[in-house]
């Protein structure tokens, strides 16, 4: 199978973006990310004239669905590079845009931690589970942090006071154990206020999380409980 995969190329946080076409060949089935490997393997990287070319960066941990590292923009859509097989033809490889380019496809998702921080969400002790909050809570720990979600969302931008679904997500895993109420305002603040609700993240997540499911859950528990009368 011949691929030609375009693209997106950045030397540093500061430098200009470029188109870059770098040739791939592969006899077996291939994930962009062994692709890649296989790419920045050769001894001498070349483009589809032949010119040297420096190693593509990228990154990845896991290589298989389970960190999130790899998320990146695969013909347009939002995918996980270690979870997209290769295709003949072109693939147009681009870094997630609403983070800062660190280089080529490599993002800084530090405003992602930040607000999972800001929301006091890593807060946990004695946590009960039973039947019913034991399986959000367990979808809820599916997530990978890997962005896609606040990609997607059309009120999420770096540094808004909105966390969007990434920090929703793992606040709907503790909202749903115990009650909490120091993350039940946060969640309203920083979730709940700023949340369109144009469910643009349903069916997003590459972990497979059923975000939409989760928002009313957690809506349920940090706002309309609120609206029946607690104090915030
Ligand atoms: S909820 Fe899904 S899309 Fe959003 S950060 Fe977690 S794993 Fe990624
Ligand atoms: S429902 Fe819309 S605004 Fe709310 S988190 Fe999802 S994409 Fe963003
Ligand atoms: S390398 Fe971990 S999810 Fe792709």
């Amino acid at each position: 199978m011949k691929v030609i995969f375009e693209i997106l190329r950045q030397k540093d946080p500061n430098g200009s973006p470029y188109w870059q076409k770098i040739p791939y060949q592969t006899e077996t089935p291939a994930t962009v990310a062994t692709a890649l490997n296989e790419l920045n393997a050769q001894p001498v990287l070349k483009d589809l004239d032949g010119n040297p070319v420096d190693p593509v960066r990228w990154e990845c941990s896991c290589l298989q669905k389970k960190c999130g590292a790899c998320a990146m923009r695969i013909n347009g859509r939002l995918c996980l590079a270690c979870d997209t097989m290769v295709q003949p033809g072109t693939m147009k490889l681009e870094p997630l845009i609403k983070f800062p380019t660190v280089a080529d496809l490599i993002v800084d998702r530090s405003a992602l931690y930040e607000n999972l921080k800001a929301m006091h969400v890593y807060r946990e002790s004695d946590l009960q589970y039973d039947t019913e909050t034991n399986e959000t809570a367990q979808k809820a720990s599916r997530c990978l942090q890997c962005g896609c979600c606040l990609e997607i969302c059309p009120n999420y931008y770096g540094g808004s006071v909105f966390a969007g679904a990434a920090s929703m997500v793992p606040a709907a895993r503790l909202l749903s154990l115990q009650e909490n109420t120091d993350l039940e305002k946060a969640y309203r603040k920083r979730v709940y206020e700023g949340c369109g609700k144009s469910l643009a993240c349903h069916n997003i997540c590459p972990a497979g999380i059923p975000i939409e499911d989760l928002l009313v859950k957690s809506n349920r528990k940090a706002v309309w409980k609120f609206r029946r009368g607690k104090k915030r």
